[in-house]
């Protein structure tokens, strides 16, 4: 982010106490309790949000040299974005043109990433394609399929990758516009230079709750103070800056220290970036975080109305030198997973049965949660777009 913008943003706090909530939503939203829990609900979300748009799978440094694949569950389509030898790259469905088999697994910590691939072999009966999806060879068969005229390669999907972030539409070959996709955020995202960091680590957890939890959990600030009060609310004041790029709220959250140059340095010398956390969501299913000195990624992944899979990585600005550097940086994640883990997701999780239980017909957004207002607006306004749509 520019430092002209940087200053531009802290101009909001100028004047205000900091000590209290300032950044108010017009209006508060009720979301009733079955957005969570109805499975009517879950699937048309996966219909219009996850499969009807192009879904976010990655930072370019997770497949960054030829052979390198991530694997993606995109609104329940299994997906394996391939680097090819000339450095593009192909998003090929991740299933066996023989009999349905997963092809591309990743690897053992099962981040869905690999390396080093020359071809794609099915673990089945051995079917083995080009990383371009090609189909090269059916070992062992002795002519049993000449009778099959089909074309086998593997179906492909559009990729497009640009800023660093790579994008896939699920469910057809229809061209990815990924300025379009992030509405405006794409400047902000060219500065941060994505495509140079290294991926570092991904972890992967499954909680029992519904895929908007994990959104929820970074959308607002008001939560700090009370269930991080031991943790993270000491360093952290009590509210964000919110801005929506489309769909996609951009929520900065401003460590104490960030107003004390207000007073004691010229505006011309504020920056903003090295005193907070910038969380740019890419909704349904991405969020990336701006930290200091490195990034993380989160990668949600619906499993069903009340289970979600949670992907969390970390991206450091360069390889790190030496076991100490990399050390620091899995520490990172510690410290971050230490707090979401042990702290937020279960505490969503338990939001998640209560509203399994019947017993609240309806969540409230307030005004001071303007990011968490403006998702479900916007989830809600995607909804009715696609029910319009469907009644022509
Ligand atoms: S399912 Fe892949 S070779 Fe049979
Ligand atoms: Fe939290």
């Amino acid at each position: 982010m520019r430092q002209a913008r940087q200053i531009e943003l802290l101009d909001r706090l100028v004047g205000v106490d900091t000590n209290l909530p300032w950044n108010y939503a017009p209006a508060s939203l009720r979301n009733p309790a079955s957005a969570y829990t109805d499975p009517a609900r879950f699937a048309e979300e996966m219909r219009v949000l996850f499969r009807g748009r192009p879904q976010f799978v990655g930072l370019s440094g997770e497949c960054a040299a030829p052979g390198a694949f991530l694997t993606a569950d995109l609104g329940g389509i299994p997906i394996a974005v391939v680097r090819q030898a000339d450095g593009s790259l192909r998003a090929l469905v991740n299933v066996c043109r023989h009999r349905g088999a997963t092809l591309l697994q990743g690897n053992s910590q099962g981040s869905g990433k690999g390396d080093g691939l020359r071809r794609i072999v099915c673990p089945y009966h051995g079917w083995t394609y080009d990383t371009d999806g090609r189909l090269l060879q059916r070992p062992t068969s002795a002519g049993g399929f000449d009778d099959v005229a089909a074309n086998c390669d593997l179906h492909q999907r559009a990729v497009a990758e640009k800023y660093g972030l790579i994008f896939v539409n699920p469910t057809g070959m229809e061209a990815i516009d990924v300025d379009a996709v992030l509405c405006g955020a794409e400047a902000e995202m060219a500065d941060y230079g994505l495509a140079d960091y290294v991926h570092i680590e991904t972890r992967t957890n499954t909680w029992k709750m519904n895929w908007k939890m994990v959104l929820d959990t970074f959308t607002e600030s008001y939560h700090i103070r009370w269930l991080h009060k031991d943790t993270i609310a000491p360093y952290f004041l009590c509210d964000l800056i919110f801005d929506a790029y489309g769909p996609h709220p951009r929520t900065i959250g401003l460590r104490k220290n960030v107003v004390d140059q207000l007073k004691d340095k010229p505006r011309s010398e504020w920056e903003l970036l090295p005193y907070s956390t910038t969380q740019y969501f890419i909704v349904p299913n991405g969020l990336i975080t701006y930290q200091l000195d490195h990034i993380e990624v989160w990668r949600v992944t619906p499993i069903d109305v009340g289970t979600v899979r949670v992907a969390t990585s970390i991206f450091a600005p360069e390889t790190p030198k030496d076991e100490r550097t990399l050390k620091r940086w899995t520490k990172n994640l510690d410290i971050l997973l230490n707090v979401t883990e042990t702290e937020d997701f279960p505490a969503m999780e338990r939001i998640q049965k209560n509203l399994q239980s019947g017993a609240m017909s309806e969540v409230v957004y307030g005004r001071i949660e303007p990011a968490l207002v403006h998702l479900h607006t916007s989830i809600n306004a995607a909804l009715e777009a696609g029910r319009a749509s469907a009644r022509g």
